[in-house]
């Protein structure tokens, strides 16, 4: 079943977030989610380690001698993986890659470096030189961005990402209160406390996210002549 890697060498641009928002949305719709955090600060591991009465099950503890095998392993009866990285190049990461049916790299919309994406794009294209051609399905995920305005600053990153021929997601990941909540509170965004502000909206984006993502794999795996 679909192994998705959340992948940037830049630390902070989001990766966590959207590996367990977009796994709380998977899970919302019926699906049966793993995440493998492959962390060492182990953030979704502590995040499962609260009162959530989440069904996505959270595996921690890989090395980059496990990294294949368990991801093998939970994608043999799991619906999705998705695993979350650390915010540097090794070898666990590159590992990682190679498993991957897509990866999401997210880029956030206030960073003043346009050349984030080409770095973790390069990241990618090298993993492909080691498997002789076998191509990486991947997107751009731009984060934290406004729900009510694009930013100048974020129309040039995507204007840069574009010109570079990089694909990336339609949907944005838009900077929530909620997507903070969830990890303060170790709950879903279901879960979270009604003071908590914008949970609608929060939840709403990580659905749309959830659905775009769902067609990419469905495509990527028509053109592979696997079943989605
Ligand atoms: N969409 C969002 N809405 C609100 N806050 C966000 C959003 N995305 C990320 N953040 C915040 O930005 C910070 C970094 O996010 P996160 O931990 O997800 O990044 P990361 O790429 O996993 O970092 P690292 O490289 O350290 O693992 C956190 O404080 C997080 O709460
Ligand atoms: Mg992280």
């Amino acid at each position: 079943m679909p192994i998705i890697v959340v992948a940037s060498s830049k630390g902070g641009a989001g990766k966590s977030t959207l590996t367990l928002v977009l796994a709380q949305a998977l899970e919302a719709i019926g699906a049966t989610v793993t995440i493998v955090d492959a962390d060492p600060n182990r953030p979704i591991v502590r995040w499962k380690n609260g009162k959530s009465k989440s069904a996505v099950e959270v595996v921690g503890d890989v090395t980059e001698a496990t990294i294949i095998r368990t991801i093998r392993e939970h994608s043999a009866h799991r619906q999705f993986v998705i695993v979350d990285l650390e915010g540097t190049a090794n070898r666990l990461v590159s590992r990682a890659i190679t498993q991957a049916d897509l990866v999401l790299i997210p880029l956030q919309a206030s960073g003043l470096d346009s050349n984030e994406a080409g770095r973790a794009v390069q990241l990618i294209r090298e993993e492909e030189e080691a498997l002789d051609g076998r191509t990486i399905p991947f997107r751009i995920v731009m984060t934290r961005t406004s729900p009510l305005i694009m930013t100048k600053i974020e129309k040039g990153i995507i204007q840069a990402v574009a010109d570079a021929e990089i694909p990336r997601l339609e949907v944005r990941l838009n900077e929530r209160q909620p997507y903070k909540a969830i990890f303060v509170n170790r709950l879903t965004l279901a879960e979270l406390p009604a003071e908590v502000t914008g949970i609608e909206g929060a939840i709403e984006n990580a659905d749309r996210l959830a659905a775009e993502v769902i067609d990419i794999i469905a495509d990527t795996s028509t053109k592979k002549g696997k079943q989605p």
